[in-house]
């Protein structure tokens, strides 16, 4: 990747042409997977520049000078000017926030980070300070309107939103199978950060499930970025979710794109599981008929932690997993328990993170005894 910051800035690692890059991943994943899967990997791979729709930067006074940070390969604070990776909205709108930052003083005073999250058609820009913010409310709208975007100032306890009259939620569409979906999601929520390989991830697993699906059983559901194409495979749809924030934006993607065969209920993965086997009862589940869905299909995408043991157990029960992991490592472990009683059908490497060694995969995972 052009980047002047390169091998001085910690965040990408990787200083081969891109395409070698993909070659090496997929060949290290293989490798490392070889006791599960001998087929041929599925490779989707990212832009190279420009890919990332969600990025976080320090910011770092000196005198008067106010400048982005990274963390650098040593561990120390990299100054940078630009960071080629994030996507054109986020790689335009760096310098002009920095300057209006700049600029005025009580804005500048005391702020430590930002993070931006771009969609098709919006861009927020969430600035966190080291002190009082609710008196610069106005400001924060000012800054709004003037920039075209969405504000949120956070600071310990306070947190503000501008300019006031919008939707707090951004909105997001993916293509996916030929069909748009829309979604809207908080920004302290999860979000999948390369938005282009999100649709290919989310086409993959739709592409994994078989004729003759029934229902099917999702956890870790987010705001329902899988949740809604997959949907359209099955009868009905039971998702659940710990984030109060993505399961409110989960029941609202639904009605945004009148689908109806889905239950969303925030629920703890665990939590779950243990209604499932009938050991425990819980309110959030009073309208919910448990027993009369008949999964065909699980489908899984855990944090970097994996499965808890009790997730993996009970997930045996099931013909069909479809599982995405930000983590081989975890991936590896929780695969080790599965194949006991599963074999992988497909594996896809999708290369969300260009120049970094970070790997997210797709394990579409099938009973041995079934065809
Ligand atoms: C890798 S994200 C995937 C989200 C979603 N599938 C997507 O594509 O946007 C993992 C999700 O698991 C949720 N989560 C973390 N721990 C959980 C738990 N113990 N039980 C249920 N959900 C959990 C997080 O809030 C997060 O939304």
């Amino acid at each position: 990747m052009l980047c002047k910051h390169f091998s001085e800035c910690g965040s990408c690692v990787l200083s081969t042409p891109y395409d070698e890059q993909v070659l090496l991943k997929t060949k290290s994943i293989a490798d490392e997977f070889s006791d599960f899967f001998t087929g041929e990997i599925e490779v989707f791979k990212s832009e190279p520049v420009g890919y990332r729709t969600r990025a976080e930067f320090g910011l770092w006074h000196e005198g008067d000078s106010l400048s982005y940070t990274m963390h650098g390969v040593n561990g120390a604070r990299v100054m940078i000017d630009e960071c080629p990776k994030v996507d054109a909205k986020i790689f335009n709108l760096m310098p002009v926030l920095l300057e209006a930052i700049k600029s005025d003083n009580e804005l500048k005073f005391k702020i430590f980070g930002v993070e931006f999250i771009s969609t098709d058609n919006e861009i927020m820009a969430i600035l966190l300070y080291h002190k009082k913010i609710t008196h610069l409310s106005d400001k924060f709208k000012n800054l709004a309107k003037a920039l075209n975007i969405k504000i949120v100032a956070r600071s310990r306890g306070e947190r503000l939103f501008a300019p006031e009259s919008d939707d707090e939620r951004l909105t997001q569409s993916l293509n996916i199978a030929g069909r748009q979906y829309v979604y809207k999601f908080s920004e302290g929520a999860f979000i999948q950060p390369n938005t282009k390989v999100n649709e290919m991830m989310v086409s993959w697993a739709l592409s994994c499930v078989k004729m003759g699906a029934k229902d099917m059983l999702e956890l870790y559901c987010g705001h329902g970025n899988f949740t809604l194409p997959l949907s359209t495979a099955f009868k009905n749809v039971l998702a659940t979710e710990i984030s109060k924030s993505s399961i409110k934006s989960a029941a609202i993607n639904t009605e945004l794109n009148g689908i109806a065969n889905i239950k969303f209920i925030r629920m703890d993965a665990d939590e779950l599981i243990s209604a499932l086997r009938g050991d425990r009862e819980f309110r959030r589940l009073e309208q919910v008929d448990l027993s009369a869905y008949e999964f065909s299909h699980v489908l899984l995408d855990p944090p970097r932690a994996g499965l808890s043991q009790s997730v993996r157990e009970f997930v045996k029960s099931y013909d069909n997993i479809i599982y995405i992991s930000c983590n081989p490592a975890t991936l590896k472990r929780d695969l080790s328990v599965l194949c006991d009683t599963f074999y992988v059908g497909r594996f896809a490497f999708f290369d969300q993170f260009a120049h970094t060694h970070h790997a997210e995969c797709g394990v579409c995972l099938r009973k041995r005894n079934k065809q």
